[in-house]
């Protein structure tokens, strides 16, 4: 006997996703389509920094509606997410089915912390549960990525690991280890971003140009085997060495694409030298930067308290984000 269809208000789920910072970066693609990165990389969920993603599908609806933070989108600004709910929603018997979607970030737009990778975690594992697809973390992960590439990392828990990968099936993220492995903290340092010039995704299309690309990619399985390596015996200043390393290295290689991809802000270095002061004074912090002049100051648990009064002093106008590792994406019930 064919099962009954659901009634429509069954069809409704409500996801939270948070960001991720990565330790190794992804920057540059092998298939632009499928988001197939040229390298592995490795991240930490950031508890701090929250997608939380309601979608409620009926037959009635006329037509598809993205609402962020309350406010309905346009057309062409819902375009990228309606297109990844196409993707799940045409694979399902509910193709007919129009959706609304209502999402919310916990971090203030033009804070510089990327909502694209909570946001289409958070979104995927909605969209998911609502259609009833029964999909697993590492099918959760793949469609993630098909919506935005960092966005596999944030669907499993605490420091994870985006295998590149050799096809579509065959690129996704799973934990490396629980959040409460390891006491880091990300507390990211904002260095006034309003928002970003230009996307990650056009940046992953003229990575290529760099002439230092090609090296960048080549010493990749090594540093990852390096990080993991720190990562087992919680080797702070190792770790600390390579990611810093990682993080100048990327933007060397956006510096020195076609157009060149400057990131980077006056605070930006003030920041950096911020954290040289503090490991002169015996203080261990190390940093990484995403794709934009933020700076994620990496450090343990128990150095929190001395480096926030540390930046209290000398950087009293910057604002900031503590950070813990978290879980990856959840549903609410
Ligand atoms: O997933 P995207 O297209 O937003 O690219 C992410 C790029 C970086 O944040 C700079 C690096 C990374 O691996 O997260």
């Amino acid at each position: 006997m064919l099962k009954p269809m659901p009634k429509e208000y069954e069809l409704k789920a409500k996801a939270v996703a948070p960001a991720n910072i990565a330790f190794i970066k992804y920057w540059g693609k092998v298939d632009e389509k499928l988001r197939l990165p040229a390298n592995s990389s490795i991240s930490m969920n950031l508890s701090n920094a929250l997608t939380e993603t309601e979608v409620f599908f009926s037959k009635d609806f006329t037509c598809d509606e993205f609402y962020l933070n309350n406010e309905k989108m346009l057309l062409e600004e819902s375009e990228r997410v309606i297109k990844h709910i196409d993707l799940m929603r045409d694979r399902t018997s509910y193709k007919k089915y129009k959706v609304k979607v209502h999402t919310t970030n916990n971090f203030p737009k033009g804070a510089g912390i990327a909502s694209s990778a909570s946001g289409f975690a958070a979104l995927t594992l909605a969209v998911s549960d609502a259609l009833k697809m029964n999909l697993s973390e590492k099918e959760l992960s793949i469609y993630a990525r098909l919506g935005s590439g960092s966005a596999c990392r944030s669907v499993p828990d605490g420091f994870v690991e985006w295998k590149k990968g050799s096809d579509s099936n065959s690129s996704y993220a799973h934990s490396l280890y629980d959040p409460e492995y390891w006491n880091l903290r990300d507390i990211i340092i904002l260095a006034g971003e309003k928002s970003k010039k230009v996307s990650s995704t056009q940046g992953h299309a003229i990575a290529e140009s760099s002439p230092f690309y090609l090296k960048r990619i080549e010493g990749m399985e090594r540093k990852i085997k390096d990080l993991k390596i720190a990562f087992k015996h919680k080797d702070f200043n190792k770790m600390g060495t390579i990611i810093e390393n990682e993080a100048i290295n990327m933007h060397a290689v956006m510096m020195t694409s076609n157009p060149a991809l400057i990131y980077w802000n006056q605070h930006t270095l003030k920041i950096i030298d911020f954290i040289y002061g503090l490991r002169q004074k015996g203080i261990d912090a190390c940093f990484t930067i995403d794709a934009g002049p933020n700076i994620h100051l990496i450090c343990e648990s128990l150095n929190q308290k001395k480096i926030i009064s540390n930046l209290k002093k000398e950087l009293s106008s910057y604002s900031y984000i503590v950070n813990k590792p978290c879980r990856g994406a959840y549903l609410i019930k």
